[in-house]
C-alpha cells in the first residue's frame, strides 16, 4: 500500500507536439496521489486524449517529465515497460473488445498475457462479470451486446488485474444517461479500493457526481487548475469492501 501522501504520477513541464505542427500540450505541470478520482474536462480538441495517450505510456512526450510510481517514466528501459502498463487499466470511448472472443475471454486476457494459470482465472474473471452486472452474458461475443454492455465488458478488462490507476477516455460517450451514472458508481467503487482513476469527459454533468472527485481543466493545451488540487494531496481513506456498484 502506498504512502497517503506519496504520488502516483508527477508531469512536470511537459509538452507534445504531433510531427512538426505546433503542440497540442504545452506546459503541463500536475501530481496525481494514489486513491484519488480525477476528472480531465475541456472542449473537443482541448488535448485530453492525447494527455490521456501520455499516462497511459502510449505516447511520449515532445519535452518535460514524466514520472510514475516513482520512476522516471521517459527513460524506462523497453523491457520494464510491460509491467507499468499492467499497473495501468485503460478503457476506451470505442471499447476496444476483441470482436471473436467472449465476454468472459476478453476479460480473462490481461490475465492469460501475464502468465496467470487457467485454474486461477475462472472465478476472478466470473466474479468481475457478476460485479458489472453481466453475470448471464459470459459467453456472448461483443456484437451482440448493447453499448452500455460493451463498456461494462471494458471496464471489467481494464480492472481485473487491479491497477494501481485507471484511465478512462470519454467512457460515457456512447451510453445513455442512465448508464452513465451507473459506470461512474462502478468507477467510484472501484476508486473506494484504493485505485486512482483519471476520467476525461466533456460532459459537465458527470462531474459532480462523484463526491470528493477533483478537477483538471485543458483549455487549448493548457491545463487550469481550478480547485488547486494538483498541488496539494487531499487525504482520503480507502474502504476494503468491494461496495455492489
Ligand atoms: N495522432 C495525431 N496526429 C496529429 N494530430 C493529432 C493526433 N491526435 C490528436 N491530434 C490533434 O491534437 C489536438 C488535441 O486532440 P485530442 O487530444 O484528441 O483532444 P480531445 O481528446 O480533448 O478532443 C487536436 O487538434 C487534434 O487534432
Ligand atoms: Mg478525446
Amino acid at each position: 500500500m502506498t504512502k497517503p501522501d506519496a504520488e502516483i504520477v508527477h508531469f512536470d513541464n511537459v509538452g507534445l507536439r504531433y510531427g512538426a505542427d505546433k503542440e497540442v500540450l504545452t506546459d503541463i505541470s500536475f501530481t496525481l496521489y494514489p486513491g484519488c478520482f480525477y476528472f480531465l474536462t475541456g472542449a473537443s480538441g482541448a488535448g485530453k486524449s492525447s494527455l490521456l495517450r501520455l499516462l497511459y505510456l502510449a505516447q511520449r512526450p515532445s519535452r518535460g517529465l514524466i514520472r510514475m510510481f516513482g520512476t522516471d517514466a521517459i527513460t524506462l528501459p523497453r523491457e520494464r515497460l510491460p509491467g507499468f502498463r499492467r499497473r495501468i487499466g485503460v478503457v476506451f470511448q470505442d471499447f476496444r473488445l476483441v470482436p471473436h472472443l467472449s465476454a468472459f475471454d476478453n476479460v480473462a486476457l490481461p490475465l492469460r498475457v501475464a502468465g496467470v494459470s487457467e485454474r486461477e482465472i475462472a472465478r476472478p474473471v466470473a466474479d468481475m462479470l457478476d460485479w458489472v452486472g453481466l453475470g448471464d452474458r459470459q459467453h456472448a461475443r461483443p456484437a451482440t451486446l448493447s453499448g452500455g454492455e460493451q463498456q461494462r465488458v471494458a471496464i471489467a478488462r481494464a480492472v481485473i488485474a487491479r491497477p494501481d490507476m485507471l484511465v478512462a477516455d470519454e467512457p460515457t460517450g456512447n451510453v445513455d444517461p442512465d448508464m452513465a451514472m451507473k459506470l461512474m458508481r462502478l468507477f467510484e467503487s472501484l476508486n473506494r479500493l484504493g485505485t486512482t482513476v483519471v476520467v476525461a469527459t466533456h460532459d459537465v454533468h458527470l462531474i459532480g457526481k462523484v463526491e470528493g472527485s477533483l478537477l483538471m481543466r485543458l483549455d487549448k493545451g493548457r491545463l487550469a487548475d481550478p480547485t488547486g488540487a494538483l498541488r496539494y494531496p487531499p487525504r482520503r481513506d480507502a474502504s476494503t469492501e468491494l461496495a455492489a456498484p
